[in-house]
């Protein structure tokens, strides 16, 4: 459909970190997933151009203070201390952290973390909750799949991982497995610039408008098989 005469134009850039699957990785040169979808679905509304920058996922506030990307989605966490730097949209998913162990592991639930070798991604809700664990060592990686390969290496006693990416991540390594009690429960939205009220509001007005057509859950559903 056209762009209404008072649609915003121009171009969306998204900041975003390529590396967590089912929310946004590569498929070719592409970064899909659902986050992309519902960029790409909200930039529709808003009449603008999307544009996808993939960057470290600890760059990706400071490229929205900064005014370099104008959201950042990236299957990111509303914490306290991330409200200080960004504002965040509505929720549009609601997540957990898991852990991931090899499948002969003594860690049987989230209290056996304690005094072990935890990887994590670097900059993420797992590597600011693994630190709180009493006398762990937190592994920080680049990657949450690096942080996966050390765990199949031996190299790291668990993983402190978003539920989502780590049932990929279990499903392409053999001998892992994801426990089944969560460590924490958390909510994901859309960070924009502070101050930056009159964008946020026509995000949050899509995203209302993606939940109530069920767009949204269609977009999950493209990803994320029951
Ligand atoms: N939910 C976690 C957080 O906000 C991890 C997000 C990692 N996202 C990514 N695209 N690598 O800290």
């Amino acid at each position: 459909s056209e762009a209404s005469s008072d649609a915003a134009g121009g171009t969306l850039v998204m900041a975003t970190n390529a590396e967590f699957p089912p929310y946004e990785y590569y498929e070719g040169e592409n970064v899909v997933g659902i986050d992309a979808d519902i960029a790409a679905a909200v930039a529709d509304k808003l009449g603008m151009e999307l544009k996808i920058e993939d960057m470290a996922f600890d760059s990706i506030i400071p490229a929205v203070t900064s005014g370099k990307a104008d959201i950042g989605l990236a299957g990111m966490t509303v914490t306290e201390d991330r409200l200080e730097n960004v504002d965040f949209s509505d929720t549009y998913a609601h997540a957990t952290q898991v852990v991931i162990v090899k499948e002969d592991s003594d860690i049987a639930s989230p209290d056996d973390l304690e005094g072990k070798k935890i990887g994590v991604q670097l900059g993420t809700t797992g590597d600011i909750y693994a630190g709180d664990i009493k006398d762990a060592t937190v592994e920080r990686y680049n990657k949450g799949f690096e942080a996966v390969q050390a765990l199949t290496q031996d190299k790291i006693d668990a993983v402190v991982i978003d539920g989502e990416p780590a049932k990929v991540f279990v499903k392409e390594n053999e001998g892992l497995k994801m426990l089944d009690e969560a460590f924490t429960e958390e909510d994901y939205a859309i960070a924009v610039a502070k101050g930056n009220d009159e964008l946020l509001d026509k995000i949050n007005t899509a995203l209302g408008e993606l939940k109530d057509s069920g767009e949204l859950d269609k977009i999950v559903d493209k990803y994320i098989t029951a």
